[in-house]
């Protein structure tokens, strides 16, 4: 053994590919390159002034010290009112808590909830981090295809035919990323019928709800039955729609047993998330509608008008995203092509390194989110990029031959 020997859990953790890649085009940027970034997870819109007012205020009162580890309390009974209200989720003080972000909330629950061995349901395209965490904590991934041609569509029966003894949970993330695909009502009532008489936890990751677009509606798992919000935790938080992403802000509600051990892992781990961004968080769940709505919409301009440009061209296999703000169009017709610099592209990987070094335009790889066939573009950017962007993509790919 040597000194800097890691442990051997260390072996499945991967570093992000969507940081690598926004990380490698940041850097050309700052090395005077122009380059277009569209792999960002984070919308371009600044904290509202009266988030960031909340913060400071709640500092010079003093509210700099440890608070409980779920939060205080006033944290809590906003965001108790705030399921209720928004979402009709009408959950006690302790099947609550808030958390680091969804990602620490869903890192916790990984810890706190699978055995090795257990199997953990996850529909791809998924978040990079899912199946990484279900390995940490020592569970096994197992993957459910869904495809492009389909718009994405988890087919409940598709999800009944892999649940064997050893599931132990499902994780569902509509609206997705990477793909933007908003689940049906229809689709997810009959996932949670097969689900009835398990003891299959749903984990809901619904951190993209306030981004739906135009007639499509969000859904919350837990609303549809009794027996589905027994089963489901809840994860959900102020990154996406209140431009929070740096505060690191996520809300859990679950069965209380469950949200007591990510309570006991808050406590032993980082103790409680900072306690006068606990104070900004109430001010950002009473922001009015209309801001979340102006954010909305705004996302949804950006959509469409990518769309447009991307459809135009009709080789461009793109189904729609109907939230979140990312798209996935499927480029695999292009694999086996030459760049004009005499490179053969043979996957996701090559084409998007092909985009960024020849055309100056960042997309993160499809290989990261389990589809090797497709591309992420973020349209979480300001009209003239994504329309630059976008026409540098189109370019470079008819200069494939
Ligand atoms: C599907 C999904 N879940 C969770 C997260 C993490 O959110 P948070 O900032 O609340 O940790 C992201 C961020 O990109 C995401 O895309």
């Amino acid at each position: 053994m040597a000194v800097n020997d890691l442990s051997k859990r260390m072996a499945k953790v991967k570093p992000s590919a969507t940081l690598a890649l926004n990380a490698k085009a940041k850097q050309m940027k700052q090395d005077g390159v122009d380059v277009i970034n569209l792999t960002a997870g984070e919308t371009d819109f600044s904290t509202d002034e009266s988030i960031q007012a909340s913060a400071t205020s709640a500092m010079a009162a003093g509210n700099t010290r440890y608070t409980p580890a779920h939060g205080t309390v006033q944290l809590r009974q906003r965001v108790q009112t705030w399921f209720k209200e928004r979402w009709g989720l009408l959950y006690e003080m302790d099947q609550l808590t808030v958390t680091a972000g969804v990602k620490q909330g869903l890192f916790n629950l990984m810890l706190a909830t699978i055995n090795p061995e257990d199997e953990v349901i996850i529909p791809a395209p998924y978040w990079v981090s899912y199946p990484v965490m279900v390995e940490i904590a020592g569970g096994k991934p197992v993957i459910l295809s869904t495809k492009p041609e389909e718009g994405f569509r988890i087919n409940p029966q598709a999800v009944k035919e892999l649940i064997t003894p050893k599931t132990r949970m499902l994780i569902l993330n509509s609206p997705n990323n990477p793909t933007g695909a908003v689940q049906t009502k229809d689709d997810l009532e009959a996932i949670a019928k097969s689900l009835e008489g398990t003891n299959i936890l749903v984990v809901s990751d619904e951190i993209y709800s306030e981004l739906v677009y135009r007639d499509k509606a969000f859904v919350p798992f837990a609303s549809l039955s009794a027996d589905a919000f027994r089963r489901t935790v809840t994860m959900n938080g102020l990154s996406k729609s209140h431009a929070m992403t740096g505060w690191r802000v996520g809300f859990v509600a679950a069965d209380k047993s469950i949200i007591k051990a990510l309570g006991s892992l808050m406590g032993q781990s980082v103790s409680n998330i900072t306690s006068f961004v606990q104070d900004a968080s109430i001010t950002a769940l009473d922001l009015p509608k209309g801001k979340i709505e102006e954010t909305r919409l705004t996302m949804q301009e950006r959509r469409d008008r990518v769309l447009a440009i991307l459809t135009e061209y009709e080789d461009i296999k793109i189904p729609t995203p109907n939230g979140a703000f990312y798209c996935f169009p499927d480029l695999s017709r292009w694999y086996g092509k030459k760049t004009p610099k005499g490179k053969t592209l043979e996957n996701s990987q090559d084409l998007a390194s092909y985009l960024l070094e020849d055309a100056l335009v960042a997309v993160v790889p499809g290989s990261a989110f389990g589809e090797d066939r497709c591309v992420r573009l973020s349209f979480a950017t300001d009209l003239e990029t994504l329309e630059k962007g976008s026409h540098r993509l189109l370019s470079a790919l008819s200069s494939l031959t």
